[in-house]
């Protein structure tokens, strides 16, 4: 069984409770990280702290750990749990007032709930969505407007999913005013005329840490980028297609509402890509 952090304890997942009163429950008031583990060692640990405070500060919450204590609580489930390939959850509620109220309350009084657990992903390396590709379709993106907030509220996200896997896809793309915003785990990119297109950072999207990385990379790579919109015609003409996030790496995507990205198998770009981005990152991974 897994041995959970619930605010301040490392216990067995079946007694790691919370108030039903909790606001991350009742209000999804809460913020999130995911953090990827390879051969023990963690991706962008600091960039995904970075992004937890401020995804609190926009919501005008503390942040109730250290860098240094959330770090070691990583690193704790790591070694607990055994975790050569996985992630590492984070969650961080506005806690429970014992009550139901849309007021937030006393900050002073109020203590966050804090929860992290691991998930072990074997093949987290070489799963096969990595190896052929994703197939995605296309979605109205009917989401709030600060997705750039790492907020819980994912009933959205998780019913696109569920909107793909009717129609034997992977995944969808969100669509605004014609645009594609993102995927709905993942940063959205095409590939054109050999330069890499992925929308630019708003209130829009999540200021993916893996697109952060993957770009620095690419730039260093001397590989080309545009910050822009793009459609979703534009991206079924594209060379080639892929997503980034935490738990997929780099991943190709292979075809978009059942038409295939140029051949229908992963592009060379976004393999090297991959490729570059794992080397870099495990040799920064901490
Ligand atoms: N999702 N866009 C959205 C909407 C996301 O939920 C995510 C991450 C990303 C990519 O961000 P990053 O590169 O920092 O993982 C973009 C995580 C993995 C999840 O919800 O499981």
């Amino acid at each position: 069984m897994r041995t959970v952090y619930l605010n301040g304890s490392f216990i067995p997942e079946n007694e790691a409770k919370i108030s039903i009163f909790d606001r991350g429950f009742l209000m999804s008031d809460g913020v999130y990280e995911v953090t990827s583990v390879i051969e023990r060692k963690l991706i962008d640990f600091e960039g995904h702290f970075h992004r937890l405070e401020r995804s609190l500060f926009e919501l005008d919450m503390k942040n109730p750990l250290t860098k240094e204590v959330l770090l070691s609580i990583h690193k704790s489930l790591i070694n607990k749990n055994g975790v050569n390939n996985g992630l590492i959850y984070l969650q961080i509620t506005r806690g429970s007032a014992g009550d139901r109220d849309f007021v937030f309350p006393d900050p002073e009084t109020t203590p966050q709930t804090v929860v992290l657990f691991s998930q072990n992903k074997e093949n987290l390396l070489d799963s096969p969505s990595a190896i052929s590709g994703i197939k995605i379709i296309s979605i109205e993106d009917q989401r709030w407007g600060r997705r750039d907030i790492k907020t819980t509220q994912l009933l959205y996200p998780s019913i696109g999913k569920m909107m793909a896997k009717k129609v034997n896809a992977d995944d969808a793309w969100m669509v605004q005013d014609g645009y594609v915003t993102e995927g709905t785990s993942n940063n959205a990119y095409i590939i054109k005329n050999g330069k890499i297109i992925t929308r630019a950072k708003s209130n829009d999207i999540l200021h993916g840490i893996t697109r952060a990385a993957v770009l620095r990379f690419a730039e260093e790579a001397q590989m080309e980028i545009e910050e822009r919109n793009f459609s979703i015609s534009e991206a079924r003409d594209a060379e080639e297609a892929f997503i980034t996030s935490a738990s997929s790496f780099v991943t190709p995507v292979v075809s978009i509402d059942g038409q295939n990205i140029a051949n229908g198998s992963p592009g060379p770009m976004t393999q090297r890509l991959r490729e570059i981005y794992l080397d870099e990152s495990i040799k920064t991974a901490i």
